[in-house]
């Protein structure tokens, strides 16, 4: 048994902030976001706009591009950092708003940027062990609310989104192979370390970061996992006929394809236009690429993320 996906959408707020307007709040410039990281804006979702609400658009738009009806999925993932609320579930307010009756499990996965691989392989296990059959899979964020807007080394960098994807029990992959790591030891590079005790919140609420630190260990963990990815199923970088990474920074991908031996006119890039918006990141290039065509039936898909924690984790498909 495998699983495939079967349908993806996206959905993206409609207020949008480019570099323009971050020279007005913090000292920077457009030259030097788009030259570090290749961000032109990024989607900031409105006031009364929840995660759950991101993650409502683009599980509809899947749903409805996998031609199937909501009350089929048996199971729903939401990759989020950034829930409604600390309990319950983003991904038990998305299957009540989705109108779902009977669902098997629904549950969040946390796992900063690297939440969408590692939730895809989660459903893809259930799936193949015979646990799920249809599967909602969502990365979904509205990190802006996690923002110092005055630190100019964080604020200029993240943005809002939802992307989905709709996963099936197929005879054949679809989803051939997903690896998974995690390395705690260094998750002071990375993190937003304030949390409720006793009735007020205690540490920094907001995203605090050592940009290079994270750069660095991005760039390392990223290539060997894709090695480790393609040596496992005898693939060469030759044979990917589209990397849809993680979209942090336009240089971080650029350094995977190099050594990839990939040109980049075979990844995914939507950074420019979305920011980096954490697990959202990946379905959202994934849609984006699905329905404008460049992915296409029968071609190798590699995905590959790596967030806070640290995780990190590479997924190979088959479409
Ligand atoms: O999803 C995973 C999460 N994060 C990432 O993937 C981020 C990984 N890291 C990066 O992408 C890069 O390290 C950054 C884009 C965050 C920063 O680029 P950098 O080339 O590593 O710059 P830097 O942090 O070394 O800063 C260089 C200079 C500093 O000034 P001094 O000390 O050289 O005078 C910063 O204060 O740039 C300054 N700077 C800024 N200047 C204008 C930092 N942020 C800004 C800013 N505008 N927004």
């Amino acid at each position: 048994m495998y699983s495939r996906i079967i349908g993806t959408g996206s959905y993206l707020p409609e207020k949008v902030l480019t570099n323009f307007d971050l020279e007005k709040l913090v000292d920077t410039t457009h030259d030097w976001i788009f030259s570090r990281s290749g961000i032109v804006e990024r989607h900031i979702a409105a006031d009364s706009e929840l995660t759950s609400d991101l993650a409502l658009q683009a599980s509809l738009r899947a749903i409805a591009a996998a031609g199937i009806g909501a009350d089929e999925i048996d199971l729903v993932i939401v990759a989020t950092t950034s829930p409604d609320q600390v309990f319950p579930s983003t991904a038990c307010i998305l299957q009540d708003k989705l109108g779902i009756r009977n669902c098997g499990a629904a549950f969040d996965l946390q796992a900063v940027c690297g939440g969408f691989v590692y939730a895809l392989t989660t459903a893809d296990l259930f799936i193949r062990a015979g646990r799920a059959k249809t599967a909602l899979v969502v990365g979904a964020e509205v990190l802006s609310r996690m923002l110092d807007w005055s630190d100019r080394s964080t604020c200029v960098l993240f943005g809002d989104g939802a992307g989905a994807v709709v996963l099936r029990a197929s005879g054949r992959p679809g989803i051939v192979a997903g690896k998974l790591h995690a390395d705690g030891s260094h998750r002071g590079l990375l993190q937003a370390d304030g949390n409720i005790r006793n009735g007020e919140v205690q540490g920094d609420p907001f995203i605090k970061m050592d940009g290079k630190g994270v750069f660095k260990f991005a760039v390392k963990v990223l290539s060997e996992v894709v090695e480790e990815v393609l040596e496992e199923n005898n693939l060469q970088g030759s044979d990917i006929s589209w990397l849809v990474p993680h979209q942090a920074n336009i240089r971080i991908m650029e350094a995977t394809a190099k050594k990839l031996g990939l040109s980049m006119d075979n990844v995914v890039v939507t950074v420019a236009h979305h920011g980096n918006t954490s697990a959202a990141s990946i379905p959202l290039a994934l849609d984006t690429a699905v329905r404008d065509g460049r992915i296409k039936a029968g071609q190798n898909i590699l995905l590959e993320a790596v967030g806070g924690g640290f995780t990190w984790g590479a997924v190979l498909m088959e479409w």
